[in-house]
This record gives structure tokens, sequence and C-alpha cells, in this order.
């Protein structure tokens, strides 16, 4: 299916008459397990995605399915609790529908967290990462289609698909309030099954610290539309067949809980900076 530049003012249309004259700067997606960030915004108005035309149900464990708009440290944010994914059965142009219709609403900033398996052995589960940069290799791009100019030019120049001003704010915010933080580059893999060891071993020789299942197509569709982006992994367990051991959901929240307060402490200090 694809969309057409209606549709995404027909959703822009009816968030607005639920928002009023609120406009939000900050658009967010919250991976698993972190979504409670939403539960944190302030004068909140909450719309649940099932409300609003075009958009898709979030399926996973740990979405909440619903757009928070408030303030989040004085900032004005659009908060998704909850995002979709090419493994729920969307296409990449569903999954990353609701960064558009962000822009139409004047978002021009994107921040990304996600949970991802860590490919670099130096590293240990429990660490943060800021992306650096994406490699989602092979199935197509959420852009495939006639190209809507209304959003951006045909072939995007993907060179700084995340922002360098906004990972040199995470990495001083960072340094500011004393929370390491990791740097590299996220590998999409589209699940739902985690990936087998030589998968890994094929990722990190391709350049890979992380993968994950989400995230590198918003963030093409979020770059083609001139939004800056600064993306955030927390590396919930090391990646398959680096421990003896199988990796679980329960991992990889349970991961996701353990860091709640350093993760949202670094984003809403870098919240506080934008
Ligand atoms: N692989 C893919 N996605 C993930 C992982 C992983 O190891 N951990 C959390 N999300």
């Amino acid at each position: 299916m694809e969309y057409t530049y209606e549709q995404y003012q027909a959703s822009a249309a009816y968030l607005r008459q639920q928002i009023g004259t609120f406009c939000p700067d900050v658009a967010m997606v919250l991976g698993s397990g972190l979504g409670y960030m939403g539960d944190e915004v302030e004068q909140a108005i909450a719309v649940s995605y099932a409300d609003i035309p075009h958009f898709k149900p979030s399926t996973a464990p740990g979405h909440k399915g619903r757009l928070v708009f408030g303030l989040l440290e004085g900032q004005r944010v659009a908060v998704m609790q909850g995002r979709m994914h090419h493994y729920e059965g969307y296409s990449y142009e569903e999954v990353s529908y609701a960064l558009r219709v962000l822009r139409l609403l004047g978002a021009q900033t994107l921040i990304v967290t996600n949970a991802a398996g860590c490919v670099n052995t130096d590293w240990q589960a429990g660490d943060l990462m800021l992306i650096t940069d994406q490699i989602k290799f092979f199935l197509e791009s959420p852009l495939r289609g006639p190209n809507l100019p209304q959003f951006g030019v045909r072939f995007p120049d993907a060179s700084h698909l995340y922002t360098p001003a906004l990972q040199e704010l995470a990495r001083e915010t960072a340094a500011e309030q004393g929370i390491e933080i990791r740097q590299g580059v996220y590998m999409y893999f589209p699940g739902p099954q985690y990936e087998t060891p030589a998968e890994i071993r094929a990722a990190r020789l391709l350049g890979a610290d992380a993968v994950g299942m989400s995230t590198a197509p918003e963030v093409i569709t979020a770059a083609h539309c001139g939004m800056n982006v600064l993306g955030f992994t927390l590396l919930s367990n090391m990646a398959a067949g680096i421990l003896d051991q199988p990796l679980s959901e329960e991992e990889v929240l349970a991961a996701a809980a353990a860091c709640r307060e350093k993760f949202s402490g670094l984003i809403r200090a870098c919240l506080r900076k934008l």
C-alpha cells in the first residue's frame, strides 16, 4: 500500500483537532521497555493510534500504542509510546508513517531509542550506545514507491542520518551527567527471530556494534523529510552466540527496566540542552 500526501495530511488534521494550538518540536520514538517516558509527559494529551485515521495499531509487547503530546524538560514533545515493526506484518512505509505526520505537525527533531543485541565484545549488556550510523541491507526502503516531493527528494543523501551536532550534544551531556556512553553502528535485522550466531559474526565483520529489529526505517523516513535525528540504543543482551545462553524477550525487558533511571536521565538531560 502506498500512502498519498492527502492521507498524511488527514492524520495530521485529526491530531490538530486533538491538540489545538500545541505544536510539537521533538518527536520521540521509544522502544521495548522504554515507553514509560511517555507517562512522564506533563500537560499530556494522549491519542490512541487506533483513533487516528490511517494509523496502524502497535502489537509488540510492552508497546502501548498511543501518541502523547506535552512537555518534557520544557520541550514540546510528541512521544510515540509503541512503534510499528516490520515483523508485525507492516510494510516499511507503514512502520514509518507516523514520522511524516509528526513532521507535518511541526516536529523538526527525532529522538529514537531501542533495545538491541550487543555485537561488540568489548562492551556489556546494560551499556548505552549513541547511534552514529546504521546498516540496513536487503529488503526494501520505507521510501520505495512514488516519491512524495512534499517530504523530500527521490534520492536522499544518507551520509549523516544521525545528525552530527546532536551526537556531539549527546556526548557532552553524557559526560556532564557522568554516564558512560558507547558509540557505534546499529544494524537492522527484520526479525522476529533473533539472529543466528553466524549472522552475528557476519554483522561484526560488516561493522555493526549492535543489532536490532527497529529504528532504521523510521530514521530513513525522518531524515528524508528533513528531521534532525538523535538515536540511543540500550544494549539489552549480548548478541546471539557470544554467551552460551539463549536470547529471550524477558532478558531484553529486564535489562530495559534495570537501566530505566540511567536511560531516562540521559534523555531528559539531552532534552534540556536541545
Ligand atoms: N537482536 C535483535 N533485536 C534485539 C536484540 C537482539 O539480540 N535484543 C533486543 N532486541
